[in-house]
């Protein structure tokens, strides 16, 4: 067969996160600048042909798992249909979604028809008036409606992302936990990260040790859970809770060198790291007339460029990259 997409420093890449769409019904603060950001020209994002066909080829190169993400996945009209044709793709094992939850419970069960397996929600803080101040937009009543609908369906995997940010929402970890009592959930809490326009600033992180000393003093008897390959959290659980509690601590603790991931942007580009500005775009090369070699000769021509780890966080405050509504996480 085919060899697998393995960098310069011994990573498998297996993982292909796809952003659908620049657009979101939130505003959230640590993704985007309140008057928003310029949308690229539709004719220049990828039509659902061309996702499919980069997808195809990224599969045969050894990708199983997709993850969709935006802006907000289900701002797509064409959903459903977008994730039955990605999981009809020969090799694809698990089709995965990030999103706000905010549209969604009325879709949940059409997309696990269509083969959605795992949902990660965003969610950062448990009380109204802050959910509204974060995503300058209401709505937490429909995102927990969300996850507990995803829930009650059975889908494999249902997480919810808290950006923690210092004097925000940094009081609110042990209701966090709690959420985990009755329900098997994942909460992981996320250290904020650096990006265009997301006004990062080390003193509005909450790092992990900061995060994990409050939650054990809520709960004494935090444990550990088993560590799992690839994966961005460190898990832990309260003993006899339903769900458990996770760190993703991208800035303290970088995940860099067992780094799975590769990105598609909606305008085509592919970014090998999620920090940095250096991109490559399939699109072009799509329209140019580019064969499923010559695709692959760029998607591991890309990665022989792969950095083995950011750069840290102060030089990614610094350096230039695009604001993360227009990565997808
Ligand atoms: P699974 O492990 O597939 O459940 O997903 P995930 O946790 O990687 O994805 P999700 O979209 O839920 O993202 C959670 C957080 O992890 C977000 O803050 C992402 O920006 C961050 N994240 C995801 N992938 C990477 C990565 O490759 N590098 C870094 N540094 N952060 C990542
Ligand atoms: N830092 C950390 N996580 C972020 N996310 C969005 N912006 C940031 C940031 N600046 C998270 C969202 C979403 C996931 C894809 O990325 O909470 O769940
Ligand atoms: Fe991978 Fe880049 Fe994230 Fe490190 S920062 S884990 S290399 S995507």
């Amino acid at each position: 067969g085919v060899p697998p997409l393995v960098d310069l420093y011994g990573r498998t890449h297996n993982y292909l996160r796809i952003s659908l769409t620049e657009r979101c019904n939130l505003r959230c603060q640590y993704c985007m600048p309140a008057e928003g950001v310029p949308l690229t020209a539709r004719s220049a994002l990828l039509s659902r042909d061309e996702l499919l066909r980069l997808v195809r080829v990224f599969a045969a190169l050894g990708v199983d798992k997709l993850r969709l993400t935006g802006g907000e996945p289900s701002v797509r009209k064409d959903l459903v249909d977008v994730v039955e044709e990605l999981s009809g793709v020969p090799g694809v094992r698990t089709v995965a979604m990030t999103s706000n939850g905010l549209a969604l419970a009325r879709r949940l069960p059409a997309l696990q028809r269509a083969g959605l397996r795992a949902l990660n929600l965003s969610l950062d803080s448990l009380r109204p008036e802050r959910f509204e101040a974060m995503a300058r937009r209401p709505g937490l009543p429909k995102v927990l409606a969300s996850m507990d609908l995803a829930l009650q369906l059975g889908f494999d995997s249902v997480k919810v992302n808290t950006v923690l940010m210092k004097g925000f929402n940094d009081d609110e970890i042990s209701d966090f936990v709690e959420l985990t009592r009755e329900r098997r959930v994942d909460v992981r809490f996320i250290e904020f990260m650096p990006f265009s326009g997301n006004r990062w600033d080390d003193a509005r992180m909450v790092g992990e040790r900061d995060a994990l000393a409050a939650a054990r003093r809520a709960h004494p008897r935090l444990a550990r859970a088993p560590p799992e390959p690839c994966r961005t959290a460190t898990m832990w659980q309260v003993p006899g809770y339903a769900g458990r509690i996770g760190f993703i601590s991208s800035m303290t603790k970088p995940f860099c060198s067992s780094c799975n991931r590769l990105r598609l942007t909606a305008d085509g580009n592919l970014k090998v790291c999620l920090f940095g500005s250096a991109e490559t775009s399939l699109r072009d090369a799509v329209r140019g007339g580019a064969s499923d070699g010559d695709l692959a000769a760029l998607v591991r021509a890309a990665l022989r460029r792969k950095l083995p780890q950011h750069a840290g966080m102060q030089n990614l405050a610094r350096s230039k990259n695009r604001p993360m509504i227009l990565i997808g996480g």
